[in-house]
Protein backbone atom coordinates (compact mmCIF):
# COMPACT_ATOMS: atom_id res chain seq x y z
CA UNK A 1 0.00 0.00 0.00
CA UNK A 2 1.37 3.36 -0.84
CA UNK A 3 2.26 5.32 1.99
CA UNK A 4 0.89 9.08 2.90
CA UNK A 5 3.08 12.00 4.16
CA UNK A 6 1.77 14.10 6.35
CA UNK A 7 3.10 17.68 6.17
CA UNK A 8 3.31 20.25 9.56
CA UNK A 9 4.52 21.14 12.51
CA UNK A 10 4.98 18.27 14.49
CA UNK A 11 5.81 17.44 18.10
CA UNK A 12 7.35 14.80 19.43
CA UNK A 13 8.09 13.44 23.19
CA UNK A 14 11.27 11.25 24.10
CA UNK A 15 10.27 11.29 27.95
CA UNK A 16 8.04 12.79 30.65
CA UNK A 17 8.62 16.35 30.25
CA UNK A 18 7.66 16.80 34.23
CA UNK A 19 11.05 14.39 34.77
CA UNK A 20 13.16 15.63 32.13
CA UNK A 21 12.31 19.21 31.25
CA UNK A 22 11.57 20.53 27.89
CA UNK A 23 14.44 18.11 26.50
CA UNK A 24 12.20 15.75 26.18
CA UNK A 25 10.07 17.68 23.45
CA UNK A 26 11.13 18.00 19.89
CA UNK A 27 9.27 20.80 17.77
CA UNK A 28 10.14 20.94 13.93
CA UNK A 29 8.65 23.85 11.90
CA UNK A 30 8.37 21.69 9.16
CA UNK A 31 7.91 18.32 9.74
CA UNK A 32 6.25 15.06 8.60
CA UNK A 33 4.92 11.87 9.44
CA UNK A 34 4.67 9.02 7.12
CA UNK A 35 1.77 6.86 7.87
CA UNK A 36 1.17 3.09 6.03
CA UNK A 37 -1.49 0.14 6.79
CA UNK A 38 -2.67 2.47 10.28
CA UNK A 39 0.82 3.14 11.59
CA UNK A 40 3.80 5.44 11.62
CA UNK A 41 6.45 4.16 9.71
CA UNK A 42 8.38 7.60 10.59
CA UNK A 43 8.59 10.96 11.60
CA UNK A 44 11.33 13.35 11.13
CA UNK A 45 11.74 16.79 8.64
CA UNK A 46 9.26 16.90 6.26
CA UNK A 47 11.90 17.29 3.28
CA UNK A 48 13.88 14.02 4.40
CA UNK A 49 10.86 12.42 4.29
CA UNK A 50 9.75 13.50 0.93
CA UNK A 51 13.29 12.83 -0.11
CA UNK A 52 13.67 9.60 1.07
CA UNK A 53 9.88 8.39 -0.03
CA UNK A 54 9.39 9.77 -3.10
CA UNK A 55 6.26 7.56 -3.78
CA UNK A 56 4.71 8.81 -0.76
CA UNK A 57 0.96 10.06 -1.59
CA UNK A 58 1.71 14.02 0.26
CA UNK A 59 -0.86 15.39 2.94
CA UNK A 60 -0.03 19.26 2.95
CA UNK A 61 -1.49 20.58 6.76
CA UNK A 62 0.73 23.74 6.48
CA UNK A 63 1.25 25.18 9.71
CA UNK A 64 -1.15 23.34 10.94
CA UNK A 65 0.16 21.18 14.23
CA UNK A 66 0.39 17.10 13.77
CA UNK A 67 -0.48 15.88 17.25
CA UNK A 68 -1.42 12.11 18.59
CA UNK A 69 -5.07 11.92 18.96
CA UNK A 70 -6.12 13.02 22.74
CA UNK A 71 -6.56 10.37 24.94
CA UNK A 72 -9.15 10.96 27.64
CA UNK A 73 -8.19 8.47 30.69
CA UNK A 74 -11.87 8.60 32.50
CA UNK A 75 -15.03 9.57 31.31
CA UNK A 76 -18.88 8.54 31.69
CA UNK A 77 -20.14 8.37 28.12
CA UNK A 78 -23.46 7.44 29.90
CA UNK A 79 -23.51 10.97 30.97
CA UNK A 80 -23.56 12.76 27.81
CA UNK A 81 -27.22 13.57 28.14
CA UNK A 82 -26.70 15.05 31.42
CA UNK A 83 -23.25 17.63 31.74
CA UNK A 84 -23.95 20.94 32.91
CA UNK A 85 -26.49 19.85 35.77
CA UNK A 86 -26.92 22.47 38.34
CA UNK A 87 -26.07 23.13 41.52
CA UNK A 88 -24.81 19.75 43.16
CA UNK A 89 -21.76 18.49 45.00
CA UNK A 90 -21.13 15.08 44.27
CA UNK A 91 -23.41 12.61 46.18
CA UNK A 92 -26.45 14.97 45.82
CA UNK A 93 -25.45 15.31 41.82
CA UNK A 94 -25.22 11.33 41.34
CA UNK A 95 -28.55 10.36 43.09
CA UNK A 96 -30.43 13.82 41.14
CA UNK A 97 -28.69 13.79 37.64
CA UNK A 98 -26.75 10.72 37.24
CA UNK A 99 -28.51 7.90 38.60
CA UNK A 100 -32.44 8.60 36.79
CA UNK A 101 -30.12 9.30 33.46
CA UNK A 102 -28.27 5.67 33.58
CA UNK A 103 -31.12 4.37 34.51
CA UNK A 104 -32.06 4.57 30.98
CA UNK A 105 -29.63 2.77 29.54
CA UNK A 106 -31.42 -0.61 30.12
CA UNK A 107 -32.62 0.49 27.11
CA UNK A 108 -30.61 -0.66 24.02
CA UNK A 109 -31.75 1.67 21.81
CA UNK A 110 -30.69 4.56 24.13
CA UNK A 111 -27.41 3.24 24.97
CA UNK A 112 -26.74 2.93 21.01
CA UNK A 113 -28.04 6.67 20.51
CA UNK A 114 -25.98 7.98 23.22
CA UNK A 115 -22.86 6.51 22.49
CA UNK A 116 -23.33 7.62 18.33
CA UNK A 117 -23.47 10.83 20.05
CA UNK A 118 -20.53 10.84 22.18
CA UNK A 119 -18.30 9.47 19.80
CA UNK A 120 -18.96 12.16 17.82
CA UNK A 121 -18.53 14.66 19.92
CA UNK A 122 -15.36 13.33 21.04
CA UNK A 123 -14.01 12.73 17.55
CA UNK A 124 -15.01 16.86 16.68
CA UNK A 125 -12.57 17.56 20.04
CA UNK A 126 -9.93 15.43 18.35
CA UNK A 127 -10.39 12.50 21.27
CA UNK A 128 -9.29 9.56 19.74
CA UNK A 129 -9.20 7.00 22.35
CA UNK A 130 -11.03 7.40 25.95
CA UNK A 131 -11.71 5.30 28.97
CA UNK A 132 -15.08 4.85 29.58
CA UNK A 133 -17.69 4.04 32.34
CA UNK A 134 -20.62 2.98 31.19
CA UNK A 135 -23.87 1.94 33.30
CA UNK A 136 -24.75 -1.25 35.09
CA UNK A 137 -26.45 -2.74 31.99
CA UNK A 138 -24.35 -4.91 29.83
CA UNK A 139 -26.15 -3.66 26.35
CA UNK A 140 -24.65 -0.02 27.47
CA UNK A 141 -21.04 -1.60 26.98
CA UNK A 142 -22.30 -3.31 23.91
CA UNK A 143 -23.26 -0.27 22.38
CA UNK A 144 -20.47 1.64 22.95
CA UNK A 145 -18.04 -0.97 22.08
CA UNK A 146 -19.74 -1.80 18.64
CA UNK A 147 -20.06 1.64 17.93
CA UNK A 148 -15.83 2.02 18.35
CA UNK A 149 -15.48 -0.67 16.86
CA UNK A 150 -17.24 0.33 13.29
CA UNK A 151 -15.14 3.98 13.69
CA UNK A 152 -12.08 1.70 13.98
CA UNK A 153 -11.31 3.68 17.57
CA UNK A 154 -8.96 2.13 20.31
CA UNK A 155 -11.64 2.30 23.34
CA UNK A 156 -11.33 0.93 26.75
CA UNK A 157 -14.79 0.80 28.56
CA UNK A 158 -16.31 -1.21 31.02
CA UNK A 159 -19.76 -2.33 33.16
CA UNK A 160 -20.01 -0.16 36.05
CA UNK A 161 -20.25 -2.97 39.27
CA UNK A 162 -22.61 -1.42 41.71
CA UNK A 163 -24.58 -3.31 44.43
CA UNK A 164 -25.31 -0.62 47.11
CA UNK A 165 -26.26 2.55 47.70
CA UNK A 166 -27.70 3.04 44.47
CA UNK A 167 -31.78 3.05 43.45
CA UNK A 168 -33.95 0.20 42.58
CA UNK A 169 -32.96 -0.59 38.89
CA UNK A 170 -29.59 0.67 38.69
CA UNK A 171 -27.99 -2.05 41.51
CA UNK A 172 -26.09 -5.34 40.13
CA UNK A 173 -25.11 -8.29 42.63
CA UNK A 174 -21.86 -9.27 43.55
CA UNK A 175 -22.20 -12.24 41.78
CA UNK A 176 -24.29 -11.41 38.06
CA UNK A 177 -21.33 -7.86 38.44
CA UNK A 178 -18.50 -10.45 38.05
CA UNK A 179 -20.71 -12.97 35.84
CA UNK A 180 -21.58 -10.25 33.42
CA UNK A 181 -18.37 -8.53 33.41
CA UNK A 182 -16.46 -12.05 33.01
CA UNK A 183 -18.78 -12.55 29.64
CA UNK A 184 -18.21 -8.99 28.80
CA UNK A 185 -14.08 -9.51 28.68
CA UNK A 186 -14.92 -12.31 26.46
CA UNK A 187 -16.62 -10.94 23.83
CA UNK A 188 -14.65 -7.34 23.62
CA UNK A 189 -11.17 -7.52 25.27
CA UNK A 190 -8.64 -7.51 22.72
CA UNK A 191 -11.20 -7.37 20.24
CA UNK A 192 -9.44 -5.45 17.24
CA UNK A 193 -8.36 -1.69 19.19
CA UNK A 194 -11.16 -2.74 22.39
CA UNK A 195 -9.60 -3.14 25.69
CA UNK A 196 -12.39 -3.65 28.64
CA UNK A 197 -12.21 -2.07 32.03
CA UNK A 198 -13.24 -3.91 35.03
CA UNK A 199 -15.37 -0.95 36.35
CA UNK A 200 -16.47 -0.70 40.19
CA UNK A 201 -17.91 3.05 40.59
CA UNK A 202 -16.21 3.29 43.90
CA UNK A 203 -16.45 2.54 47.18
CA UNK A 204 -19.33 3.30 48.51
CA UNK A 205 -21.73 1.68 45.86
CA UNK A 206 -20.27 -1.80 46.02
CA UNK A 207 -20.28 -4.25 48.95
CA UNK A 208 -17.10 -6.43 50.11
CA UNK A 209 -18.35 -8.68 48.41
CA UNK A 210 -18.56 -7.03 44.78
CA UNK A 211 -15.23 -5.23 45.71
CA UNK A 212 -13.69 -8.77 46.35
CA UNK A 213 -15.27 -10.42 42.86
CA UNK A 214 -14.05 -6.97 41.31
CA UNK A 215 -10.37 -7.87 42.20
CA UNK A 216 -10.91 -11.58 41.59
CA UNK A 217 -11.46 -10.42 37.82
CA UNK A 218 -8.76 -7.79 38.14
CA UNK A 219 -6.65 -10.94 39.06
CA UNK A 220 -7.76 -13.31 36.21
CA UNK A 221 -7.49 -10.82 33.64
CA UNK A 222 -4.23 -8.82 34.60
CA UNK A 223 -4.05 -7.11 31.23
CA UNK A 224 -7.44 -5.64 31.63
CA UNK A 225 -7.73 -2.12 32.87
CA UNK A 226 -9.29 -1.19 36.31
CA UNK A 227 -10.68 2.11 36.79
CA UNK A 228 -12.46 3.40 40.21
CA UNK A 229 -13.37 6.63 42.21
CA UNK A 230 -10.63 7.84 44.78
CA UNK A 231 -10.77 10.71 47.42
CA UNK A 232 -12.50 13.07 45.02
CA UNK A 233 -15.03 14.67 47.80
CA UNK A 234 -15.11 15.54 51.79
CA UNK A 235 -18.03 14.25 52.09
CA UNK A 236 -17.81 10.85 50.07
CA UNK A 237 -14.26 10.08 51.81
CA UNK A 238 -16.06 10.56 55.28
CA UNK A 239 -18.75 8.07 53.80
CA UNK A 240 -16.29 5.48 52.86
CA UNK A 241 -14.44 5.63 56.58
CA UNK A 242 -18.16 5.12 57.91
CA UNK A 243 -18.62 2.02 55.48
CA UNK A 244 -15.10 0.08 55.93
CA UNK A 245 -14.62 1.46 59.40
CA UNK A 246 -11.85 -1.12 59.31
CA UNK A 247 -9.76 -0.21 56.50
CA UNK A 248 -7.10 2.63 57.47
CA UNK A 249 -8.19 4.87 54.88
CA UNK A 250 -9.92 5.30 51.54
CA UNK A 251 -7.07 3.69 49.55
CA UNK A 252 -7.18 0.74 51.87
CA UNK A 253 -10.32 -0.45 51.18
CA UNK A 254 -9.04 -0.87 47.44
CA UNK A 255 -5.95 -2.08 48.06
CA UNK A 256 -7.39 -5.03 50.79
CA UNK A 257 -9.60 -6.11 47.89
CA UNK A 258 -6.77 -6.52 45.07
CA UNK A 259 -7.62 -3.03 42.76
CA UNK A 260 -4.56 -1.58 43.13
CA UNK A 261 -1.15 -1.95 40.87
CA UNK A 262 -0.35 -1.75 37.11
CA UNK A 263 -3.52 -1.36 34.94
CA UNK A 264 -5.86 0.40 37.76
CA UNK A 265 -6.45 3.99 37.19
CA UNK A 266 -7.70 6.30 40.26
CA UNK A 267 -10.17 8.83 38.90
CA UNK A 268 -9.41 12.54 41.22
CA UNK A 269 -7.31 11.12 43.97
CA UNK A 270 -7.71 14.94 45.33
CA UNK A 271 -7.40 14.58 49.43
CA UNK A 272 -5.04 11.79 49.91
CA UNK A 273 -2.89 11.03 52.98
CA UNK A 274 0.86 10.43 52.75
CA UNK A 275 0.09 7.07 53.29
CA UNK A 276 -2.14 7.19 50.44
CA UNK A 277 0.46 9.12 47.98
CA UNK A 278 3.55 6.43 48.76
CA UNK A 279 1.11 3.66 48.57
CA UNK A 280 0.31 4.65 45.11
CA UNK A 281 3.75 5.46 44.13
CA UNK A 282 4.86 1.86 45.98
CA UNK A 283 1.79 -0.18 43.60
CA UNK A 284 2.70 1.61 40.42
CA UNK A 285 -1.02 2.51 40.44
CA UNK A 286 -2.24 5.87 37.89
CA UNK A 287 -4.52 8.86 38.59
CA UNK A 288 -6.81 10.14 35.90
CA UNK A 289 -6.90 14.05 36.81
CA UNK A 290 -10.27 15.31 35.79
CA UNK A 291 -9.54 19.14 36.34
CA UNK A 292 -13.33 20.68 34.88
CA UNK A 293 -15.15 18.20 37.21
CA UNK A 294 -12.71 18.84 40.21
CA UNK A 295 -13.95 22.98 39.90
CA UNK A 296 -17.54 22.27 38.32
CA UNK A 297 -18.65 19.89 41.46
CA UNK A 298 -16.77 21.68 43.64
CA UNK A 299 -14.52 19.16 44.64
CA UNK A 300 -10.82 20.49 45.20
CA UNK A 301 -7.60 21.02 43.68
CA UNK A 302 -5.32 17.76 42.55
CA UNK A 303 -1.75 18.13 43.26
CA UNK A 304 -0.02 17.56 39.88
CA UNK A 305 3.24 18.15 40.98
CA UNK A 306 3.66 15.30 44.20
CA UNK A 307 2.09 12.86 41.66
CA UNK A 308 4.62 13.51 39.06
CA UNK A 309 7.47 13.88 41.98
CA UNK A 310 6.21 10.39 43.07
CA UNK A 311 6.49 9.13 39.54
CA UNK A 312 3.35 8.08 39.58
CA UNK A 313 0.77 7.98 36.31
CA UNK A 314 -0.89 10.71 35.36
CA UNK A 315 -3.37 10.97 32.41
CA UNK A 316 -5.86 13.86 31.53
CA UNK A 317 -9.77 13.22 31.88
CA UNK A 318 -13.08 14.86 30.82
CA UNK A 319 -14.96 13.03 33.38
CA UNK A 320 -17.99 13.43 31.26
CA UNK A 321 -20.42 14.61 32.38
CA UNK A 322 -19.62 15.78 35.82
CA UNK A 323 -16.80 16.89 33.59
CA UNK A 324 -17.87 20.56 32.14
CA UNK A 325 -16.62 19.91 28.85
CA UNK A 326 -16.18 17.52 26.33
CA UNK A 327 -12.85 19.55 24.93
CA UNK A 328 -9.48 18.08 25.74
CA UNK A 329 -8.26 21.48 24.78
CA UNK A 330 -10.65 22.96 27.59
CA UNK A 331 -9.47 20.23 30.00
CA UNK A 332 -5.76 20.88 29.40
CA UNK A 333 -6.71 24.83 30.36
CA UNK A 334 -8.58 23.43 33.34
CA UNK A 335 -5.87 21.47 34.82
CA UNK A 336 -3.44 25.42 33.69
CA UNK A 337 -6.03 26.65 36.06
CA UNK A 338 -5.84 24.37 38.48
CA UNK A 339 -2.35 24.50 38.75
CA UNK A 340 -2.09 27.89 39.12
CA UNK A 341 -4.35 27.96 42.09
CA UNK A 342 -2.10 25.59 44.00
CA UNK A 343 1.14 28.36 42.79
CA UNK A 344 2.63 26.38 39.55
CA UNK A 345 1.86 27.38 35.66
CA UNK A 346 2.18 24.27 33.85
CA UNK A 347 4.17 24.45 30.58
CA UNK A 348 2.38 24.07 27.67
CA UNK A 349 5.04 21.05 26.95
CA UNK A 350 3.50 19.19 29.95
CA UNK A 351 -0.07 19.99 29.09
CA UNK A 352 0.35 18.25 25.72
CA UNK A 353 1.82 14.85 27.27
CA UNK A 354 -1.02 14.71 29.77
CA UNK A 355 -3.03 14.83 27.61
CA UNK A 356 -1.50 12.25 24.74
CA UNK A 357 1.23 10.05 26.07
CA UNK A 358 0.24 10.70 30.02
CA UNK A 359 -2.86 9.55 29.30
CA UNK A 360 -2.02 6.58 26.96
CA UNK A 361 0.99 5.06 29.72
CA UNK A 362 -1.57 5.61 32.35
CA UNK A 363 -4.03 3.28 30.24
CA UNK A 364 -0.92 1.07 29.43
CA UNK A 365 -1.25 1.90 25.94
CA UNK A 366 1.61 3.94 25.70
CA UNK A 367 3.32 1.40 22.78
CA UNK A 368 0.18 1.91 20.73
CA UNK A 369 -0.95 5.01 20.90
CA UNK A 370 -0.17 8.55 22.52
CA UNK A 371 2.97 10.06 20.57
CA UNK A 372 4.30 10.50 17.50
CA UNK A 373 6.83 7.38 16.99
CA UNK A 374 7.74 4.78 14.07
CA UNK A 375 5.30 1.72 15.28
CA UNK A 376 2.65 3.88 16.90
CA UNK A 377 -0.94 3.68 15.19
CA UNK A 378 -1.59 7.12 13.13
CA UNK A 379 -4.48 8.23 15.29
CA UNK A 380 -3.75 11.75 14.82
CA UNK A 381 -5.14 15.39 15.22
CA UNK A 382 -4.48 17.68 12.87
CA UNK A 383 -4.51 20.97 15.25
CA UNK A 384 -5.16 25.07 13.74
CA UNK A 385 -3.28 27.53 15.83
CA UNK A 386 -5.07 30.11 14.53
CA UNK A 387 -8.92 28.94 14.46
CA UNK A 388 -10.33 31.99 15.89
CA UNK A 389 -9.69 35.67 15.42
CA UNK A 390 -8.85 36.19 19.08
CA UNK A 391 -6.11 33.39 18.84
CA UNK A 392 -5.10 34.08 15.19
CA UNK A 393 -3.97 37.48 17.14
CA UNK A 394 -2.56 36.14 19.95
CA UNK A 395 -0.52 33.40 18.29
CA UNK A 396 0.64 35.77 15.38
CA UNK A 397 2.43 38.00 18.23
CA UNK A 398 4.43 35.05 19.84
CA UNK A 399 7.78 34.58 19.76
CA UNK A 400 8.54 31.09 19.75
CA UNK A 401 6.40 27.70 19.12
CA UNK A 402 5.39 27.41 22.61
CA UNK A 403 3.75 30.72 22.49
CA UNK A 404 1.99 30.29 19.85
CA UNK A 405 0.82 26.91 20.56
CA UNK A 406 -0.70 27.81 24.55
CA UNK A 407 -3.49 30.56 23.09
CA UNK A 408 -5.33 27.34 21.38
CA UNK A 409 -4.76 25.51 24.67
CA UNK A 410 -6.40 28.32 26.70
CA UNK A 411 -9.16 29.34 24.39
CA UNK A 412 -9.39 26.56 21.52
CA UNK A 413 -12.27 24.01 21.10
CA UNK A 414 -13.55 21.91 18.31
CA UNK A 415 -13.40 24.52 15.73
CA UNK A 416 -9.10 23.72 16.71
CA UNK A 417 -9.53 20.63 15.08
CA UNK A 418 -8.59 20.85 11.48
CA UNK A 419 -9.14 16.89 10.88
CA UNK A 420 -8.41 13.77 13.22
CA UNK A 421 -6.76 10.38 11.52
CA UNK A 422 -8.06 7.31 13.33
CA UNK A 423 -5.63 4.67 11.69
CA UNK A 424 -4.55 6.55 9.04
CA UNK A 425 -7.76 7.37 7.42
CA UNK A 426 -8.92 11.27 7.92
CA UNK A 427 -12.68 11.90 9.11
CA UNK A 428 -12.44 14.98 6.67
CA UNK A 429 -11.21 14.75 3.34
N1 LIG B 1 -17.94 9.03 41.94
C1 LIG B 1 -18.72 7.95 41.77
N2 LIG B 1 -19.40 8.00 40.61
C2 LIG B 1 -19.04 9.14 40.02
C3 LIG B 1 -19.40 9.77 38.80
O1 LIG B 1 -20.20 9.27 38.01
N3 LIG B 1 -18.81 10.96 38.53
C4 LIG B 1 -17.93 11.54 39.38
N4 LIG B 1 -17.38 12.71 39.06
N5 LIG B 1 -17.58 10.98 40.54
C5 LIG B 1 -18.13 9.81 40.86
ZN1 LIG C 1 -15.90 9.72 37.03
Amino acid sequence: MQPTLHLGQTLEFDGNPFHAGLDAARHRRRGGVLVAEGRMLAVDEGETLRAAHPQAQVTDHGARLILPGFVDAHAHYSQTAIIASWGKRLIDWLNTYTFPEEMRFADPAHAARIAETYLDLNLANGITTAACYCTIHTESVDALMRASEARGLAMVAGKVMMDRNAPEGLRDTARSGHDDSAALIARWHGRGRLRYAITPRFAPTSTPEQLESAGALFAAHPDCAMQTHLSEQAEEIAWVRALFPQDTDYLAVYERFGLTGPGAVMGHAIHLSDREWAALRDGGTGIAHCPTSNTFIGSGLFDMDRAQGLGIPVGLATDVGGGSSFSMLRTMAAAYEVAQLRGRALHPAELVWLATAGSAEVLRLGHEIGRLAPGRMADLVILDLASTPVIAQRAARATGFWEALFPTIMLGDDRAIANVLIAGQPLRP
